[in-house]
């Protein structure tokens, strides 16, 4: 089939590869020139395991083109899937003016048989509009579905390619049947469709995030209370993850969520209730954020009580993406501690194997090698977990700080290997004996 991809930021442009690679003819389009031209290239703007590889591969079967504006050719597609960014406006709420503008970028080139396909993340009734708008600029009932995605940064491409659901929300079913059959490959594979109205399908993604942070939270929630009860939150969290209605996954306690997607969504999730006026419904996320801002905090108290006064105390955190596997720094709870430390005036050093390039901060000394950047240290601070700094050798590792002290913000780390080696360990959630 023919596919239009309008926007490629993560989302479109895992999309655009993931839909060449089932064997589809891709353009991707984005008015950003530079994306555009690195696109082409074969490189991919982000970091993203497996998806620069699969880039320069379907490139080079022909699947897949990249251009900054519309065209006739296009116009001529089946789908046109709508990808655009909808971040976070100073009020909390989502920002949907990329998807109007690309509507309105798109009306002229658009078909009354051709299907547009939502895929951003959006407030609850943007479809509708889109489409009220979509109507008025062509003069015809334009052909509107929404396709919520559910991708993961560092594993996206393989999402995509093996969705847990396909979610499709239609008023017109017959409207399905074009992505039903680009998403055949999919479908055979064994992912699960499910249909439903619109309205839902925009909810699906933003309750799914919600309850992803909610289970985030609440182990957090529960490691504030065993900190001074000298209870262990990660002895808890595999305790209660046995019980299958519960389960284990997403159940990991630790300095919480960030990135590009659940702290927004959350907010923004707020913000349409409010505006619905259902706000109390949404109330409790409120909190679930406020738990997942207090993490941050805690660490910072952590350092204090470790170190004193902080002016100049040499503190290296490992890892400032806000997870592994990824260079994304939006929200990071790792380089938000590492601010509020350099704020309240520590000398901080971090440390990612992927993301420093994007660190713009100049009161953050960046090193790219992990144990150089341990030099000195008095304080070391685990923050996200990639494996480089899991398989750390803790006696390597204590050569090179002045005073072996390390809080696994991540509680990833194993604390006996580490107490042996030298070293006193503080974790989130957890009373740690060390001699
Ligand atoms: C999230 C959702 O998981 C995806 O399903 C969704 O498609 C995506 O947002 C989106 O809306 O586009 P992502 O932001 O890539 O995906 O990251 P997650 O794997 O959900 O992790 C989010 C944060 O939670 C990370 O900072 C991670 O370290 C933290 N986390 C995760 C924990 O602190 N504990 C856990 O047990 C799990």
């Amino acid at each position: 089939m023919k596919i239009s991809v309008i926007g490629l930021g993560y989302l479109g442009a895992t999309h655009a590869v993931a839909m060449a690679k089932l064997g589809h003819s891709i353009i991707g389009i984005d008015k950003d020139q530079a994306k555009v031209e690195s696109l082409k290239n074969g490189q991919i703007p982000f970091f993203e395991p497996g998806l620069s590889e699969a880039l320069k591969e379907v490139i080079k079967e022909g699947k897949v083109q990249f251009q900054a504006s519309y065209d006739e050719n296009s116009a001529s597609a089946d789908l046109h899937f709508l990808c655009v960014g909808t971040p976070q406006s100073p009020d909390g709420s989502a920002n949907t003016s990329y998807l109007y503008a690309a509507i309105e970028d798109l009306a002229p080139y658009l078909s009354n048989t051709a299907v547009v396909v939502g895929k951003s993340t959006v407030p609850v009734g943007t479809a509708q509009s889109l489409k009220e708008k979509l109507q008025q600029l062509t003069g015809f009932e334009p052909r509107l579905i929404w396709n919520p995605e559910f991708l993961r940064e560092g594993t996206a491409l393989e999402d995509s390619l093996r969705p847990d659901r396909i979610v499709i929300g239609y008023w017109h079913k017959e409207d399905s049947f074009p992505l039903l059959v680009a998403y055949e490959k999919l479908i055979q594979a064994g992912s699960p469709v499910v249909e439903l109205d619109v309205p839902t399908a925009e909810l699906v993604k933003v309750a799914a995030n919600a309850f992803l942070a909610t289970k985030v939270s609440f182990i957090n929630a529960m490691a504030e209370v065993a900190e001074v009860v000298g209870a262990d939150a990660v002895a808890l969290s595999k305790a209660i993850g046995y019980d299958e209605r519960i389960g284990n996954k997403f159940l990991r306690s630790g300095i919480g969520f960030g990135g590009g997607c659940l702290p927004k969504d959350i907010r923004g999730f707020i913000a349409r209730a409010e505006e619905l006026g259902v706000g109390q419904a949404l109330s409790f996320l409120k909190e679930i954020d406020g738990i997942n801002e207090r993490r941050r905090t805690r660490v910072v108290q952590l350092a204090k009580q470790e170190l004193g006064n902080l002016t100049g105390k040499k503190i290296t955190v490992l890892g400032i993406s806000f997870k592994p596997n990824s260079d994304d720094l939006r929200e990071s709870p790792a380089l938000e501690i590492a601010r509020s430390l350099a704020n309240a005036g520590a000398a901080v050093t971090v440390t990612d194997p992927k993301a420093l390039h994007g660190l713009t901060d100049s009161n953050l000394t960046a090193v790219s090698d992990a144990l150089e950047a341990l030099s000195n240290a008095e304080l070391v601070i685990l923050g996200t977990e990639w494996e480089e700094f899991r398989s750390l050798d803790p006696a390597a590792a204590k050569t090179k700080v002045s005073k072996a002290t390390i809080i696994d913000g991540r509680n990833v780390l194993d604390v006996s290997a580490w107490q042996k080696a030298g070293w006193k360990v503080i974790a989130l959630g957890r009373t740690i004996q060390n001699d």
